[in-house]
Order: structure tokens, then sequence, then C-alpha cells
């Protein structure tokens, strides 16, 4: 059997600071009522007070850490997805390892904006199938928060912050982390961006929505293909929680009866790269996702990057390479 990269371990961590679409009404032209039948969303939170992006982040990988059972000096390679680090450069990673206690390990972010997890997924995973990494953290880290224009009510019923980890590790399973299809189209940059002087998310929204959920609907079903598998074989469906309705239309689209598709996106709202683990992790917890589960991934972002991937949950088959 050749060795593949599987994930071992999953934690997360959200700020502590509610904010209710109730909040929002306060300063917004909108209501709650608007929010929940446009979007699901409830909730979110925002980090505020002295709690930094890396703290969570830290946070969610101690978490992940201890779930796989590894001490942070067992981690040879971190990858945070995020485009809201606490500063500009360096980066979050290289801080993120030392406050970690890695023993150096190589560390860098990706922005991929909402696809970023995916990305730093497939990154990790093709560093660890060539024999250069051993064990990876990738984590998704947003304060999207510090990029939101509060007043804009297009965008600010959106956007949220929170940090989920994975722990993805050399092995030899069966499946692991099949080959993931991640893509990306320029043309479509002035749809959802951030201009370096204004430093806020703008965004043209139902044009989004509608390219979100066609890409990731074919890119679930290429996904699907490389793995050699069918949408029958899916037994958790997870989409970036965007918007209760891009992750309902997609699901229809493909095919996944609405007991396979987990959300979360009702106390979370759109938490981008943080997105998808985050889910991962409620939906472990709240026992939807399963040890030798088949789980499907598909983001979308800004740019516009998209991709799917198929992952075999916490694969028990001769771990530890
Ligand atoms: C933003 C989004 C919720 C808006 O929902 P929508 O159903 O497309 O609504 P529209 O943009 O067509 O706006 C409809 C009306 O509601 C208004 N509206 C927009 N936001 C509102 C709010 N928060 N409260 C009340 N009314 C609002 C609009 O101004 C518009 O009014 P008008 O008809 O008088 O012009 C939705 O387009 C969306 O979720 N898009 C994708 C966003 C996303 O996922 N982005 C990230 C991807 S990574």
């Amino acid at each position: 059997m050749t060795l593949k990269a599987g994930v071992t371990g999953i934690g997360s961590a959200l700020p502590e600071h509610v904010v209710t679409n109730k909040d929002l009404e306060a300063y917004l032209d909108t209501t709650d009522a608007w929010i929940q039948r446009r979007t699901g969303i409830r909730e979110r939170r925002h980090l505020n007070g002295t709690v930094t992006l890396t703290d969570l982040a830290a946070e969610a990988c101690r978490d992940a850490l201890q779930d796989a059972g590894r001490e942070a000096a067992d981690i040879d390679h971190v990858i945070v997805a995020t485009f809201t680090p606490d500063r500009l450069m360096p980066g979050l990673a290289p801080k993120l390892a030392t406050v970690l206690g890695t023993d150096g390990a190589g560390a860098i972010d990706v922005n991929a904006a909402c696809a970023g997890f995916l990305y730093g997924l497939d990154q990790s995973a093709a560093l660890i199938e060539s024999g250069r990494v051993q064990r990876a953290l990738v984590v998704g880290a947003e304060a999207l928060s510090r990029v939101t224009d509060p007043h804009d009510r297009g965008t600010a019923i959106l956007f949220a912050d929170g940090a989920a980890a994975v722990v993805v590790e050399a092995g030899a399973f069966e499946n692991g982390c099949s080959p993931f299809v991640l893509c990306s189209d320029g043309e479509h940059g002035d749809l959802l961006y951030a201009e370096r002087e204004e430093r806020l998310l703008r965004m043209e929204g139902q044009e989004v929505y509608r390219h979100a959920v066609e890409r990731m609907v074919e890119a679930t079903r290429e996904a699907l293909r490389r793995a050699d598998l069918t949408v029958d074989d899916i037994d958790v469906l997870i989409v970036h929680q965007a918007n209760q309705r891009i992750i309902d239309a997609a699901a229809r689209r493909l095919g996944v009866p609405e007991e396979k598709v987990f959300a979360n996106v009702d106390t979370i709202a759109n938490t981008s790269s943080a997105s998808i683990p985050l889910a991962l992790h409620h939906a472990e917890q709240r026992g939807h996702l399963k040890p030798g589960h088949t789980v499907a991934l598909a983001a979308f972002g800004g740019g516009f990057v998209w991709g799917a991937g198929i992952v075999t949950w916490k694969e028990r088959v001769h771990a530890g390479a």
C-alpha cells in the first residue's frame, strides 16, 4: 500500500463575542427575519478585546493535536489559510508554530479566500505523499470582522470570525485525501474583493451566489470522478458555509439528500477559510461525521477560486508510517 495523507485529528475555536441579527438591526437597515430567510444565519462571532487571531488559531490547533494524540513537536509543517492575519507581514503561521511549541516547523500562510482551507489541505497532502513532510497542521483562521464594512448590509450580515485545524499525517491509508480539484478564474475578481487602500470586502452578492453554486457542483462531480466514486458514496457533504440557500442549492443539484448535508451557517455565518474545518468539527461533535465516512468538501471564494475534494475521515488503516 502506497503512502497516503490522512486526517487524524481536528479542533476548533470561536471568539466569545456573539453578534445576533437583532444586534445588527440596531444600526443596519435590515431585519432578523430578512437575514434568516435569505441566508439562514441567526448569529455570528466576532473577535474583540485583546484576543488575537493567532490566539484563536492556537486554541484550535491544541484541540486538534490532542484529538490526534500528537504533540506540537511531532508537526513538521504548518499551513495557515487566511487573508486576515494579525499582521500584514510576517504571516500568522510562523508565530503560531512557535506558540504551539513545534520544533521550528516549516510555516506558511496561504491566501485562497474562502477556498483557502481546501488549497492548504491539498498542499499538505501533496507534501506528505511525496515524502517531504511527515505530519502537518492545516489551519483555517479568519477575522473577517476586520475587513467588513459594518454599514454595508449586503456583507455585514454574512461575515464572521473563527478558527479550526486538522492534523494530516502520512500513513498506509486505503483512501486518505483523494486528489483535489482546484480551480481559478481571475476574470471575476471584481465581484468579491477588498482593495489594499479601503481594506473592506465588497461583493456583488447575487452574481457570487450564482457562480458559487455552479462551480462547487462541477468541482464536486470532478472530485468524485477522480476518486472513482459516485454521489451515492458520499456519507457527508460539507459545502463552504456562505449561505444556507447556496448549501441547499448545491446539494440539490448534486442529488445529495438533506440528511447527508451538514451545515452550521446558522450560528457561525461565513468564516471564509475557517468555514469548512469548523463545519467538519461540529459535524463530528454532533455525531454526523464518523471515522471511515466518505466526506465531500467543496468551497468557493473571491478570485474566483474554488475546489472540491473527497476525504476518508480519520481512517484507521495501518496509521503511523
Ligand atoms: C448577499 C445575499 C444574502 C443577498 O441576498 P439576495 O437574495 O441575493 O438579495 P439581493 O442582493 O437580490 O437584494 C434584494 C433586496 O434586498 C436588499 N437587501 C440586501 N441586503 C439586505 C439586508 N441585509 N437586509 C434587508 N434587505 C437587504 C437589497 O438592497 C435589495 O433591495 P432592492 O430590491 O430594493 O434593491 C446573497 O446574494 C448571497 O448570499 N450571496 C452570496 C454571498 C456569498 O456567499 N459570498 C461569499 C462567497 S465566498
